[in-house]
């Protein structure tokens, strides 16, 4: 048992956003080399419309195409019951599905209001724990949206009480655009865990603004143990104007452990990776600790 779990959303947050197509066999070898770190959850695709986010349109082939090595798993995000049906047809063994404590985000990026998704998800998750399949829930715009700005942090953990309730097993609390500040991030993290047990909670911040790691830090404090980050800080909402990456795994793993925070992840070898993956996408790292364990 660790002291934090990283969870690896690069192949599927990471990549959703990028223009050009990715190459399956690209998106395999970054699951596949994730998978040989220590991490034990790579997120690794979603099964939403392809209409929406083409990048994810070959998310089935690549759940057959990569090695599952036993004690990870590789949850795949479905917004609705079609996107279940043919994740459990390539045999996932979790799922994620993702709501927004705002209502115009929840219109650009699922079509629906929250109430609507919150009961389109209810059966999607009765279906997937039937089946055996955990689910996770995320959490959208949790400090702040790019169409309705401020977000009550009371609304933000009526969603995500919403979700536990419904059977997911831990909500992920995101900064999508990534406007949040500690304070700001400590004070909402204080009143979602009035109402969600501070176990079950994960934090997902972009770094827009420069301020994952301090964001991170906020919350390591007040007791988060479960965090989200992508590799080389890919990533970006194809549906919120202005996000950019995510925090970098590699900075939050080089700030826990220079904290004597374990993981069980090795940071080279998450590094290489970064540079790896940075270099086949011809875009810079975004991972200062990567960069500067590459000497650059
Ligand atoms: P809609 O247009 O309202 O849905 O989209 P629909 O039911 O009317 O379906 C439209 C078409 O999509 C139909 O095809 C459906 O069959 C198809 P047509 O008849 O026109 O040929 N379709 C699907 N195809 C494959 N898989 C499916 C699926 N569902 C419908 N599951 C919908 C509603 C939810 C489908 C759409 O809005 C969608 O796919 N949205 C996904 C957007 C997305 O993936 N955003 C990025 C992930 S969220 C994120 O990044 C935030 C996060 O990182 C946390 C954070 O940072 O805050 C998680
Ligand atoms: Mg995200």
């Amino acid at each position: 048992m660790h002291d934090i779990r990283l969870v690896e959303v690069g192949p599927r947050d990471g990549l959703q956003n990028e223009k050009t197509l990715v190459p399956l066999a690209t998106k395999v070898e970054l699951v596949n080399r994730l998978s040989a770190t220590g991490l034990s959850v790579v997120e690794a695709g979603a099964f939403v419309s392809p209409k929406w986010v083409p990048q994810m349109a070959d998310s089935a082939e690549l759940m057959r195409a990569i090695d599952r090595r036993p004690g990870i798993t590789y949850p795949v995000l479905v917004p609705n019951e079609k996107g279940l049906e043919a994740a459990l047809a390539v045999g996932v063994t979790e799922v994620a599905v993702f709501g927004a404590a705002s209502e115009g985000f929840s219109r650009k990026n699922i079509n629906c209001t929250v109430a609507e998704s919150l009961d389109r998800f209810r059966p999607v998750v009765d279906r997937a724990r039937a089946a055996g399949v955990r689910v996770r829930g995320y959490v959208s715009c949790v400090l702040g949206c790019p169409y309705d700005g401020a977000v009550d942090p009371a609304r933000v953990a009526e969603v995500a009480a919403s979700l536990m309730a419904m059977g997911c097993y831990e909500v992920s609390l995101g900064d999508t655009i990534g406007v949040g500040t500690p304070g700001a991030a400590r004070a909402m993290l204080r009143r979602v865990a009035e109402d969600v047990p501070m176990g079950r909670i994960a934090l997902h911040f972009h770094d827009t603004y420069g301020q994952a790691l301090a964001n991170i830090l906020a919350c390591i404090e007040l007791g988060a143990r479960v965090l989200d980050g992508a590799v080389a800080g890919l990533g970006g909402c194809p549906y919120a104007k202005g996000a950019s990456g995510n925090v970098a795994t590699e900075d939050v793993l080089y700030m826990l452990n220079g904290m004597g925070l374990s993981t069980g992840v090795d940071l080279d070898r998450l590094a290489a990776i970064g540079e790896w993956i940075s270099a086949e996408l011809a875009r810079p790292n975004g991972s200062k600790v990567g960069r500067a364990l590459a000497g650059r």
